[in-house]
């Protein structure tokens, strides 16, 4: 097999292959390329024809630079699915609601750690709560998502509910924000009476007196304090 792919000549018939010149007692065999050698030559000639017509004329492949490009819009599209998944670059506009038990499990730790104190342990609060009742239809700055984030990160300082995003990831407000809203109609028996309007998801608030007729929108108020 090795005999094959080199055709090397045996040490005894070297005689037949030695050349006539000789320089300071130095000789030369006249060997023939071995095989291998010239398979892989003429494998890498077919193979430049077909690399040129496959990527020059009739542009099947993509050539060096394509593929870069390629690579680079793949890269992005990679980066930005990943980046999608950090929940802590999550904010008001771009949060949904989850009902995964670990979030709703780490919101229930954080409202108990933070929260209760004005909200009451199981977020209906009482009649001598500071804070509303979290777990009824009616929301002072809006129900849904946005909103309750809103709330939570902005806060309303002048009525006592201080803004959480320098203490709270948010990621944490995200957690918070779908756990309190798991908390829907559960109540409790000496529950706060219900504050500001009923609140209708997808639809503007039941109350036609409010100011702000579009639900997927943070209220004007909670806005404004945005921007402090
Ligand atoms: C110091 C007391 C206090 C603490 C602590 C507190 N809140 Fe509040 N919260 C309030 C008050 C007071 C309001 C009502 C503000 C108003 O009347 O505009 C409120 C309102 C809210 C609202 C809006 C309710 C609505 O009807 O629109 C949400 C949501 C809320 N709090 C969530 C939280 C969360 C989550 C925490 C813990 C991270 C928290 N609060 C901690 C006092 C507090």
């Amino acid at each position: 097999m090795l005999a094959r792919l080199t055709r090397q000549v045996s040490a005894e018939k070297e005689q037949d292959i030695l050349m006539h010149h000789e320089y300071d007692g130095i000789r030369e065999l006249d060997n023939v390329l071995p095989p291998w050698w010239v398979w892989l030559f003429y494998g890498s000639i077919i193979w430049s024809v077909v690399y040129l017509v496959n990527v020059h004329i009739i542009d099947i492949w993509p050539d060096q630079k394509t593929e870069y490009t390629n690579e680079m819009v793949q890269a992005r599209v990679d980066v930005d699915a990943y980046m999608a998944t950090l929940t802590n670059t999550v904010d008001e506009n771009t949060v949904v609601l989850s009902t995964e038990a670990s979030v709703l499990g780490s919101g229930r730790t954080a409202f108990t750690q933070y929260c209760t104190p004005c909200h009451g342990a199981d977020g209906a609060g009482s009649e001598t709560s500071v804070g509303p009742n979290l777990t009824d239809a009616h929301w002072i700055h809006g129900g849904g998502v946005k909103n309750v984030f809103s709330t939570i990160k902005y806060g309303v300082p002048e009525k006592g509910m201080i803004s959480w995003k320098t203490q709270l990831k948010p990621a944490e407000i995200a957690a918070l924000t779908s756990f309190i809203i798991s908390l829907q109609g559960t109540g409790s028996a000496t529950q706060k009476a219900p504050q500001g309007e009923l609140w209708t998801e997808g639809g503007a608030p039941v109350d036609t007196t409010a100011t702000a007729p579009d639900s997927s929108a943070v209220r004007a108020d909670t806005a404004r304090l945005a921007v402090n």
